[in-house]
């Protein structure tokens, strides 16, 4: 039986800064922004957006009755959450309007809880082949203003349907995952913005895919050529870059080039939405599927990488037809309907945060095009809404 991604969406804020702009504020030049770390631009999340609203509204675009029915196991990785006990996945099962005969559970592992979740789903569905997993993958990156990590934040999120017999990815078994207790990145609980050492977490990703690559490779005799691109983490799209110039020269000039003009194609999406932390693979993955057209046969390798960190290769088979279930256009209206703001307009929303003393305060959601929505919080609930219900 085969099991993968039968759909994949992603859903990113309609607002967003342009890294030019941002260069010229923060008195730097804009090419290390650019070309040094490869961002265009930065997704910004105004307060009607949190993760839980990102991942509702990137599921609402795939998901049809047949999916909502047989969902029975809702999943959803984050670093960014809203709650330390109830998991942001209830929350998107009952907007989403799933069947309640189903699991709804949090997963945490910095950027790898995404990969961790799509990894159990595997296994739920050799069990039960007849159900499907909703994999979620949200984030809204926050490093604090002014701040060497700034020029990587981000908000977006994926959803994925996992299935037997998927549309889109057959994800194959054998893949190579690795552990070890460092401090490269964190979030204590105390605090809403991330602590890293960044030149120590750049070293250890770089360390962590050496050693899953060179392991995975021994583990299945495949070499460098056997893989049509490679999908990496993107914290930002020169990291993954780093990493796969490590490899290259493994391969003939022919596969050399086939991987870097993939690897272009994957990060794409990226350049445009910043670090969203669980989900920023599978916005790779996204991007290099709809950028390009790629023949059903290929093999793409995905590289997961969450700081303290776990890291881990697998890979996937591309489907017949696998193009019918991607929501392309959806992704590009997105992207078209977004607005720029200023980087003083990007200052003060990134400043503007919801009440933690239990007072209330409404949103205005008619600002916001998404379809879900934070309305506000009420006696230390947050409210959400569904325009389109
Ligand atoms: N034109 C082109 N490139 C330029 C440039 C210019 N004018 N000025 C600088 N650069 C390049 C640098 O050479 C460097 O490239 P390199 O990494 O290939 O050597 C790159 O821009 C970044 O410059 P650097 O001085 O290292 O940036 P920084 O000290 O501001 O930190 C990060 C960059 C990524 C470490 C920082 O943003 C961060 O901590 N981010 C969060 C952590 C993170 O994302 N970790 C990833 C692993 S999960």
């Amino acid at each position: 039986m085969k099991i993968g991604i039968d759909k994949i969406g992603f859903y990113t804020p309609h607002l967003y800064v342009d890294m030019n702009n941002l260069a010229v504020a923060r008195g730097v030049e804009p090419e290390k922004f650019t070309i040094g770390i490869g961002q265009d631009e930065m997704a910004i999340a105004p307060l009607t957006q949190d993760p839980v609203t990102l991942a509702a509204n990137a599921a609402l675009q795939i998901l049809d009755e047949n999916d909502r029915e047989k969902i029975d196991f809702v999943m959803f990785g984050t670093e960014s959450g809203i709650d330390h006990s109830k998991s942001a996945a209830i929350y998107v099962h009952e907007l989403l309007g799933l069947s309640p005969h189903a699991r709804s559970i949090e997963m945490k592992q910095a950027c790898y809880g995404g990969t961790a979740a799509i990894q159990l789903a595997k296994g739920h569905i050799a069990l039960n082949p007849e159900s499907k997993v909703l994999v979620l993958a949200s984030d809204i990156a926050r490093y604090g203003l002014q701040t060497s990590g700034e020029v990587t934040q981000g908000a977006g999120a994926v959803a994925v349907l996992i299935s037997a017999e998927p549309g889109v990815l057959e994800l194959e078994n054998i893949s190579t995952f690795l552990t070890k207790d460092i401090m490269d990145f964190w979030r204590p609980t105390y605090s809403d913005v991330a602590f890293v050492d960044g030149k120590f977490s750049n070293e250890q990703y770089m360390a962590f895919f050496s050693e899953v690559w060179e392991e995975y490779k021994k583990k299945t005799d495949l070499t460098i050529s056997d893989f049509e691109a490679i999908c990496y983490h993107l914290p930002y799209t020169k990291m993954g870059l780093k990493a796969l110039r490590t490899i290259l020269d493994e391969g003939s000039e022919e596969v050399q080039k086939r991987l870097s003009e993939n690897f272009q194609a994957s990060t794409l999406y990226s350049r445009k939405v910043g670090n969203i932390y669980t989900a920023s693979l599978y916005l790779s993955l996204i991007s290099l599927l709809e950028e390009q057209d790629l023949e059903a046969g290929s093999r793409i390798g995905l590289f997961s990488y969450g700081s303290g960190a776990v890291g881990e290769f697998f890979s996937g088979i591309l489907q017949p037809n696998y193009r019918e279930f991607l929501s392309v256009d959806t992704h590009k209206d997105n992207f078209n309907s977004r607005t720029e703001v200023t980087v003083t307009e990007y200052e003060s929303i990134f400043q503007k945060t919801l009440p933690i003393d239990g007072s209330t305060m409404e949103l205005d959601t008619s600002q916001d095009p998404a379809p879900i929505c934070l309305s506000g919080i009420k006696d230390h609930e947050r409210q959400y809404i569904n325009k389109h219900k």
